[in-house]
């Protein structure tokens, strides 16, 4: 199969449909992208970005890779950032992970998949980081939902360590970073309030998403 007909088909219903409601959408979109979001999230099938949340082309700046990782060597994910703050001016950058992580899960059963496991690597060491807390956790799907948790956190901290959100602070530009969890079996989304918007709050804001960790069970 050269042409994967049914892709094409779905994707002339589709633009049809958004003219018939609003005759210049793709005219109007194609001059300019404001969005006000950078989403960072997993590559997963079962999380598309702009769906769970309802927002339309043009609304959210995507970046998705196995388990939403942020490592600072990452030059893919770095210019993701860097475009996304210094030139589109996002008001929030959201690190959005989810339950029943594939990557998560491979971290944490220290699974031997390949290439990807030095890539899920940083997931283990989010693991031994944080040992004192998961291993207090007795029900293995538990531990697991717990690490899908504290992945995102750790992501958030490694994106506001970034040179890039740390010189939009410093400027003074309004700059939110956010950490979500979101529930395949649900579709919900949980907002795990680890919200940083300056280099003040930073330490009390990860310190009480921490304890907030110890204290809920969460699914
Ligand atoms: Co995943």
């Amino acid at each position: 199969m050269r042409t994967l007909k049914k892709l094409i088909e779905n994707n002339r219903n589709w633009a049809t449909g958004i003219k018939s409601v609003d005759p210049n959408f793709f005219q109007n979109l194609s001059q300019q992208q404001s969005p006000e979001y950078l989403w960072i999230g997993c590559s997963d099938s079962r999380v598309p970005a702009n769906q769970i949340v309802g927002l339309q082309s043009g609304e959210l700046f995507v970046h998705r890779n196995v388990a939403n990782i942020v490592v600072h060597t990452d030059l893919n994910c770095l210019s993701v950032i860097q475009y996304a703050v210094e030139v589109l001016k996002v008001k929030h950058i959201i690190v959005c992970g989810h339950y029943g992580c594939g990557g998560v899960q491979a971290a944490f059963k220290n699974l031997k998949l390949g290439l990807i496991d030095n890539w899920l690597r940083h997931t283990q060491d989010v693991m031994q980081k944080h040992d004192g807390l998961l291993s207090k956790i007795i029900n293995t799907d538990l531990r697991l939902n717990r690490l899908c948790e504290l992945n995102v956190i750790e992501q958030v901290v490694n994106v506001s360590e970034t040179t890039i959100v740390q010189q939009a602070w410093e400027s003074g530009q309004e700059l939110s970073v956010h950490g979500w969890i979101y529930g395949l079996h649900n579709g919900l989304i949980n907002d795990l309030n680890v919200c940083i918007t300056n280099n003040e709050e930073f330490s009390t804001v990860y310190k009480s998403a921490l304890s907030a960790l110890e204290n809920i069970n969460r699914i």
